[in-house]
Parts: C-alpha cells; structure tokens; sequence
C-alpha cells in the first residue's frame, strides 16, 4: 500500500494519523472510493464534486481540489491499477464532540494494487440479504453524505453474512429499498433497468450515474423507481454497481434464485467498454 498522510507518504506500516484525530474517534470525516483504469482515476470530477457535497453537508473545509489530486497523482501505484481511497477528516484536537474543537482537517489518501470480485462471481452471481437493519433516515444521517460513519452499513453487512448472502440490501423506515452497505441496487423488468430514486435516501453512487448516462446513450431503458423488497425477489434480474465492482449480477435475493440475463450483461459491457474507452 501507499499512504498519503498530510504530505508524506508511507505504507500501511508507517504511515501514522493521531488516535484523537476525529476520524478515528468519531467518524468525522468524509470520504471516496475510486479505482483507476488505464492508470487514470475513474469519474474523478464526479468524486471530486460528492466529496465538496459530503463535506459542506457537515462543515469540513476541504483542501484545494488541487492540492487533493496532486495528493492523489503522488500516491498512484506507478503501474498496474490501483485502488483510491481519499479521506478527509475534520482533524485531531481537544476531545469533545464540538466540531470547533477540531484543529484542521486531515487528508490521507490510501492507494493499493485493485482487486476485483472473482471472475466467477460476475460470471454466476452474487446472493443478496434483505436486512432488517434499517438504512439511516436522511433527517438522522442523510446516506447522501459519503461520511466516515459507516456503522448502520457494518451492521447490515454483518446480518447478511449471518445467513451467507455476499451483500446487505438495507430498506427505509417505509419499508422501500434504499441500496446496498456498500452498493446500489438495480433490478430488471420488462427489459427495463430500474434502481430507486435518490429521494428514498442512498448514496447517490458515481457507477449508478455512469450507468444511467451510458444507457441512454445506448438506447437501453433505465430509469429510477421506488422498489419494494418483493420488486427484487420477483424481478427478471438484479445487479448491483460500485466503482470497485463496476456492473456485479445479482443470481439470489433472499431465497428466490435469478437468472443472470440479458440486460445486465448489456450493461455490464456498456461500463467495461467505458472503462476501457479512455473517457474517464
Ligand atoms: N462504496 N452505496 C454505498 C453505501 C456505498 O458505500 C457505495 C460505494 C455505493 C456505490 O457508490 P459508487 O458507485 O460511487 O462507488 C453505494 C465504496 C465503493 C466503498 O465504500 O468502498
């Protein structure tokens, strides 16, 4: 791994932050997940701008956009893909909840070889668990803010694997889906692709944007709606998409088997040409 600690870089051995950094104690910070292809960070822009959203959400100054991706160019592995995480917490300080109590906020960028879900997975499926563990109200922690805070998501995932599933699809108090612990979910009707709305309360993924964009422009229909857990388990097909995972088939939900069909395998294409294309 190589670790970017406000300007020095190390591996996951050395580099240090301090344990009354607020990330650490709290989860006050925000972050991203990008990986790069063709050695260029996917959908940069797009990260760039959530994590600017992320952030004014919950009032931490970012450092300059700038400096944030010459942080990010010095750390990239020289070769083969990598693997981006940028943080930024609101920064060590007096210990207290009061955010005034924060010094400045941190930056760390944490780069490591990519490494995909196998080839088997995409080729016959995941297995997702409808949790009970409710995803957070947007009024409590809006799930738009890509925080630090990822507790209601550990939880879910944790439930999921209780029963073997390879990811958690949380609901809203409402019982509508919402997105994955760490995915958003999509299902196939009638030839359609659908993912809920961004007004259930999810993070509003940069691969579900790609997604939506680059299905347009193939002539695939797409479109967001609110779904029920029934939606899914009766669907024609689901699939989930993550910048890691990119398009990932979807072949259980709960215990109703899908088929990996036909649209998924379309748009599962449609993203890897994008990736492959250059126009990131
Ligand atoms: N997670 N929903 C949640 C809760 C997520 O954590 C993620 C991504 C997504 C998908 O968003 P995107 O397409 O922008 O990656 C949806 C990243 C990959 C992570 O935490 O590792």
């Amino acid at each position: 791994m190589r670790i970017w600690v406000d300007g020095v870089i190390g591996d996951e051995h050395t580099a240090k932050v301090p344990v009354v950094d607020r990330g650490f104690l709290y989860g006050d910070g925000v972050y991203e997940v990008t990986r790069t292809a063709q050695g260029k960070c996917v959908d940069l822009g797009p990260h760039l701008d959530r994590l600017e959203r992320s952030a004014a959400r919950i009032g931490i100054e970012l450092p300059p956009r700038d400096a944030i991706i010459g942080a990010i160019h010095a750390t990239l592995e020289p070769e083969g893909e990598s693997y981006v995480r940028v943080i930024v917490t609101r920064g060590a300080g007096e210990m207290g909840l009061d955010p005034a109590l924060a010094d400045r906020p941190r930056l760390v960028i944490i780069v490591r070889p990519l490494s995909l879900p196998s080839a088997a997975l995409y080729e016959h499926g995941a297995s997702l668990r409808i949790v009970s563990v409710e995803r957070t109200s947007p009024r409590a922690l809006d799930p738009a803010i890509k925080s630090g805070n990822y507790l209601n998501n550990i939880l879910a995932i944790a439930e999921a694997r209780r029963s073997a599933a390879y990811e958690a699809v949380l609901c809203d108090e409402r019982g509508r889906v919402t997105e994955g612990s760490s995915s958003n979910v999509w299902c196939v009707r009638d030839g359609e692709a659908l993912t809920p709305p961004t007004t259930v309360g999810l993070l509003p993924g940069i691969t579900r944007w790609r997604l939506l964009q680059l299905a347009a422009e193939a002539g695939v229909p797409a479109r967001e709606v609110e779904l029920m857990p029934d939606d899914l388990r009766g669907a024609d097909e689901v699939f989930l998409t993550s910048s890691i995972r990119g398009v990932l088939p979807v072949s259980k939900v709960d215990d109703h088997e899908i088929a990996v069909g036909p649209v998924t395998r379309r748009l599962l294409t449609l993203y890897e040409d994008f990736l492959r294309s250059g126009r990131l």
